[in-house]
């Protein structure tokens, strides 16, 4: 008889946003008129902007003329889009990242699961709780629910910010902009991750998923910023929150050429290569005509419409923090970030705030514990909803009976 992957028994019953799209069908069923305001998922509300519009013909176009036309492309991304990412959001700011160290994908969600393919089994992997569901889920899938996962406790008192683990990690997965808790990571605390990982040979997942969303220039805004990391870390960088591309697909991971790993034979082995080898063999690259889209974000006109955006999301995140401050509520995050962080009030838990904030306000947002057992007692907001379903949403929270 065929054995399947078991590890995949040990999840939870299904993934939490998914969830949490069960809960407000069967919502909706019982209330069709409900004016429902979905303030859960970090997904966009608005469209992709013009210059990507354009872009985008454009390249469908090509794609229908014999001369223009393209199959398959490179696995690791077309040159034109590298060449930009590199330029733009690393080069100008100082960093030395080549094109060749950026691999175009189709979203950080695949990229940050996937990478384990190329780690082995018996890391130690740490783990903010609480996280964003796919570093935990994907590592169960790969090694199973065991004492090689650790998990660091963010909680108020330490800022949101994980401690640097005391005992053995190898590998540990940051998000800063920190996904759920809207929270970011100074210079000298993400320094102080660098360190630890040089020293003890770790290996740093970092996500940057939400980085156009930093206001503060004191912020780094890439891992790469601080001396030391292109030894140390990964990058994830996705196009999905600031250019609006959750339903175009389009990312990048960063492999720099110097991050290297000794075998236990002693033999000096290069992550990029193993990555680059992954990528060619199970993936087959990015469509041409959403590269051109992307492409098209690093234009004059793309970069101005894209601040634009995330401008917007920013006010409403602001117009969130604030609503929900004067309701006598404790917020987090919300000033570098998309998303809020509030406590539950009195004495809540994530899931019956849940149930009541959909019940009473038809308000969705998304239970802290659905993020890890830390997160239990908060709940996250997020910014990316229109400016009047946001004000109307803060509104209906504000007349409400708590
Ligand atoms: C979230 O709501 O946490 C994000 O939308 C998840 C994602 O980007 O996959």
């Amino acid at each position: 008889m065929f054995q399947i992957n078991d590890n995949y028994l040990q999840l939870g019953e299904s993934y939490l946003f998914s969830r949490i799209a069960d809960k407000v069908k069967q919502f909706t069923a019982t209330h069709p008129d409900a004016d429902i305001i979905r303030l859960g998922i970090g997904d966009v509300t608005l469209p992709i902007s013009a210059a990507v519009t354009d872009a985008l013909h454009r390249a469908v176009d090509e794609m229908a003329v014999k001369e223009t036309f393209r199959g398959y492309g490179p696995e690791q991304g077309y040159a034109f889009l590298r060449e930009k990412i590199a330029e733009t959001d690393f080069q100008r700011r100082g960093i030395a990242i080549t094109p060749g160290e950026i691999f175009v994908s189709d979203g950080s969600k695949s990229d940050t699961g996937n990478i384990g393919d190329i780690l082995g089994g018996d890391n130690i992997v740490a783990i903010t709780d609480p996280v964003y569901p796919v570093y935990l889920d994907s590592t169960i899938m790969r090694i199973g629910r065991s004492d090689q996962t650790i998990l660091l406790a963010c909680d108020e008192e330490n800022g949101f910010l994980p401690a640097i683990p005391a005992e053995r990690a190898d590998i540990v997965y940051l998000c800063y902009p920190n996904n759920p808790t809207g929270t970011v990571m100074s210079r000298g605390e993400l320094s102080k991750w660098v360190d630890w990982a040089l020293e003890h040979n770790s290996l740093i997942l970092f996500d940057a998923a939400y980085e156009a969303f930093i206001r503060d220039k004191e912020i780094p805004r890439s891992i790469y910023e601080i001396e030391g990391a292109q030894a140390c870390a990964i990058e994830f960088r996705s196009f999905s929150k600031n250019a609006g591309f959750t339903g175009v697909r389009c990312s990048y991971t960063v492999v720099p050429e110097a991050l290297k790993v000794k075998t236990p034979g002693g033999e000096e082995v290069s992550l990029h290569r193993l990555w680059n080898r992954r990528q060619s063999t199970k993936f087959n690259g990015t469509a041409y005509i959403i590269q051109r889209a992307a492409e098209a974000v690093y234009s004059p006109q793309g970069q101005k419409e894209v601040d634009e955006m995330v401008s917007y999301y920013m006010q409403n995140a602001g117009m969130i923090r604030a609503g929900l401050m004067e309701k006598g509520l404790t917020v987090f995050g919300g000033e570098n970030a998309p998303y809020v962080w509030m406590k539950c009030p009195a004495g809540l838990d994530s899931w019956a705030f849940f149930d009541r904030l959909l019940e009473e306000c038809h308000i969705v947002g998304t239970p802290g514990v659905g993020f890890g057992s830390k997160g239990e007692g908060y709940f996250r907001l997020t910014a990316f909803n229109s400016r009047e379903k946001t004000e109307e949403a803060i509104a209906r929270i504000n007349a409400w009976q708590l």
